[in-house]
């Protein structure tokens, strides 16, 4: 099997990693060619477009940023769909909407290939040691035939439903992600301003049914403002616009997701859009002690 990798940045360049020491022969194609080079290697060929990569894989994952870069990718000249045919599948990992994601599915129905959502739970640690989880929406065959795929990048892989069923899981993970770590935030910058040491706070939080575990993980960053991007800002705020928007599509309210997302735009607009998203902890200090 022969495998296409679209998009090699934090997540992308390490799971296409993975398969490549599985032994894979991988086809790569980043929009800035200089983040490929770091894969080359016996069994990776650089190529120059979408569509060369699809040409010559049989199976292609793109891990892109947002629903529009997908589509570029996609549906852009020298896009992806212009090398796919018969019998192969395109599995997208990136975190999209769900409605993106049953477009994509109808596309590549009306095409005559296969098409798999597969976003993933789990940041650039777990993307990097192969412990990802993936939410997979698409029919249970194709499923099945790219399951080794899935199990060389990941530690699980959950067939959540039909295609888009596998970005919902990951919207509703993500919706979680954000809310409770802006909530743990807001609790921090008040118990900070009543004199109580941080280490204290996170010492009686960690491990306690109130904070997600989630805030363990997040504890180093936080306690030493080192904000390098795990999971970049703006790629959360998206994702909680992605959720606000398939409300609307659902006809359904999420109030508190509309109101943190804009917290979320306001923090990327003061410059922490490239930082992890625990900067939300730097945005909101700085803001009180203005
Ligand atoms: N980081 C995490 O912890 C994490 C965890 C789970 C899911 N995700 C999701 O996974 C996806 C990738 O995240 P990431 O953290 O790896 O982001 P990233 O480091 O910012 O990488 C984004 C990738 O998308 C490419 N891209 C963006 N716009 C493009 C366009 N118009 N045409 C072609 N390529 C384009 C970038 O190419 P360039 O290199 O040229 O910019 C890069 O390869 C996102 O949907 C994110 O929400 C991230």
């Amino acid at each position: 099997m022969k495998i296409g990798f679209i998009g090699l940045g934090i997540m992308g360049s390490r799971m296409a990693a993975n398969l490549i020491k599985a032994g894979y022969t991988v086809h790569v194609f980043n929009r800035t060619p200089e983040k490929a080079e770091v894969l080359k290697g016996d069994h990776v060929h650089i190529k120059k477009s979408p569509e060369m990569v699809a040409m010559d894989s049989d199976v292609i994952f793109t891990m892109l940023s947002t629903p529009e870069a997908v589509q570029e990718v996609a549906l852009g000249d020298e896009g992806l769909m212009n090398g796919m045919g018969k019998g192969k599948v395109w599995i997208d990992s990136s975190t999209v909407n769900p409605s993106f994601s049953r477009q994509m599915a109808e596309l590549a129905e009306q095409l005559g290939f296969n098409f798999l959502d597969a976003p993933v739970a789990g940041s650039m640690a777990p993307a990097e040691k192969g412990e990802l989880v993936f939410l997979v929406g698409g029919k249970k065959t194709i499923v099945k035939y790219c399951a080794p795929l899935f199990k060389v990048m990941g530690k699980k892989f959950i067939h959540v439903g039909d295609a888009g069923q596998g970005s919902a899981l990951k919207l509703v993970n993500n919706l979680l992600m954000g809310l409770s770590m802006y909530a743990f935030t807001e609790g921090l910058v008040l118990g900070e301003s009543l004199g109580i040491d941080k280490a204290l706070i996170f010492d009686m939080m960690e491990g306690s049914p109130i904070a997600a575990p989630m805030v363990s993980l997040k504890r180093q960053k936080i306690s030493t403002g080192d904000f390098s991007a795990e999971f970049p800002l703006q790629w959360l705020q998206k994702d909680l616009q992605l959720a606000t928007q398939t409300a609307y599509e659902q006809g359904i309210a999420l109030p508190g997701t509309n109101i943190i997302k804009e917290i979320f735009a306001l923090a990327k607009q003061a410059g922490l859009a490239d930082k992890d998203f625990t900067a939300i902890y730097q945005y909101l200090s700085k803001e009180q002690s203005q």
